[in-house]
């Protein structure tokens, strides 16, 4: 009998405060309607003072544990997609394992930028399906805000902060395609494209984090191309049809994208998640934070088939085929 991993919960955490478009305004030269226009972003959520991309992980694991009726006791794997990590060493998923009391097991970051969580939950799918492990919290977490230079309008206007947590649970599949569980998932980057999507610095070059620089219309033009190769990918290695997909759970950098690949798989957007009209571009945190909303307000039901899909700098590009 074949090993899957089911999500048995979701979680998620958002700053306090809001930003809006009006508020960023004052901070450089934009305007609601160019934001709105451009990415779909209305308003975003930056972290306070005192919080950092693990306190967020780790609110946003504490709910996912919860809604899995687990307790710290219970998880034997962390596992957490950041490009913001409190420090350079050690990673998130140590501070998230030590300030839960999660027994000693594996724990590490990954790092695929905005495509990290799909990465990410890509490793712990297979850590669980090789018997590695039973339980692992699968976290995406980022404080964009302390990596965008907040003079350059063509990026402090996108990236925001939050963190969206799943954990998953061995099980055996005897149902095929219609048994819970990741069905498959695909992982991809371009190195060569590095540079259309980078920061200023790092600590092996400039010795400190650096900012986001990107160029903008390349990297979406590519987005649109590589969301709607791997979806179709997706689709095909598991033989099924888009009109099989009961939701479509986008990582959320802007709504035209969103929109694009949803009209690629020829679906209705009433069947895709949309969040970054409120969240703006959380990198590896907008998947888990979309899912979580989405299974909290009721859209999201068990036994229904999500198409996960994700892009962003490396490029790296990726999709995971899950029944609820
Ligand atoms: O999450 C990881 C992956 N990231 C993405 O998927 C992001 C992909 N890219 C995008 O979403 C879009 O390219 C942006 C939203 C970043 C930009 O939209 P665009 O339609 O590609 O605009 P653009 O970069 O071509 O800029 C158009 C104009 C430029 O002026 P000129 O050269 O036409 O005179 C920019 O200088 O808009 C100007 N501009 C702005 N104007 C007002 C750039 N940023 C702003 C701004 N406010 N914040």
């Amino acid at each position: 009998m074949a090993l899957t991993s089911i999500i048995k919960g979701t979680g998620s955490y958002l700053p306090e405060k809001i930003m809006t478009n009006a508020d960023l305004e004052k901070v450089v030269d934009t305007s609601d309607e160019w934001i709105v226009q451009r990415s779909g972003i209305k308003e975003r959520r930056i972290a306070a003072d005192g919080e950092t991309t693990g306190t967020m992980a780790i609110e946003a694991a504490k709910r996912a544990l919860e809604a899995s009726n687990l307790t710290a006791a219970d998880i034997d794997g962390v596992i957490v997609a950041t490009t913001t990590p409190d420090r350079t060493f050690p990673s998130v998923a140590v501070k998230v394992q030590g300030e839960l009391g999660i027994a000693p097991g594996l724990a590490f970051d990954v790092q695929a930028v905005c495509t990290g969580f799909v990465y990410a939950l890509a490793t712990a799918d297979n850590f669980i399906k090789m018997g590695q492990a039973k339980r692992i919290l699968v976290i995406g977490a980022e404080k964009m805000s302390s990596i965008v230079d907040w003079n350059d309008r063509t990026t402090c206007v996108l990236f925001a902060d939050g963190a969206g947590a799943v954990v998953l649970e061995a099980q055996e599949n005897k149902n095929g395609l219609d048994g819970q569980g990741i069905h498959s998932t695909h992982l991809y980057a371009n190195g060569k494209q590095r540079e259309l999507l980078q920061t200023s610095g790092g600590p092996a070059t400039t010795g400190d984090a650096g900012h986001v620089l990107m160029q903008g219309r390349e990297v979406f033009k590519y987005a649109v191309s590589y969301m709607a190769d791997v979806v179709e990918e997706t689709l095909q290695h598991n033989s099924i049809e888009a009109s099989q997909i009961d939701w479509l759970v986008p990582h959320q950098a802007n709504i035209r994208i969103i929109e694009s690949t949803a009209k690629k798989l020829d679906m209705s957007m009433d069947k895709v998640v949309v969040t970054v009209d409120r969240h703006g571009n959380t990198s590896a945190a907008s998947i888990p934070l979309a899912l979580d909303e989405a299974v909290k307000d009721g859209r999201i039901q068990r036994n229904q088939m999500l198409l996960i899909e994700a892009m962003g700098g490396g490029l790296t590009w990726g999709a995971a085929l899950v029944r609820f």
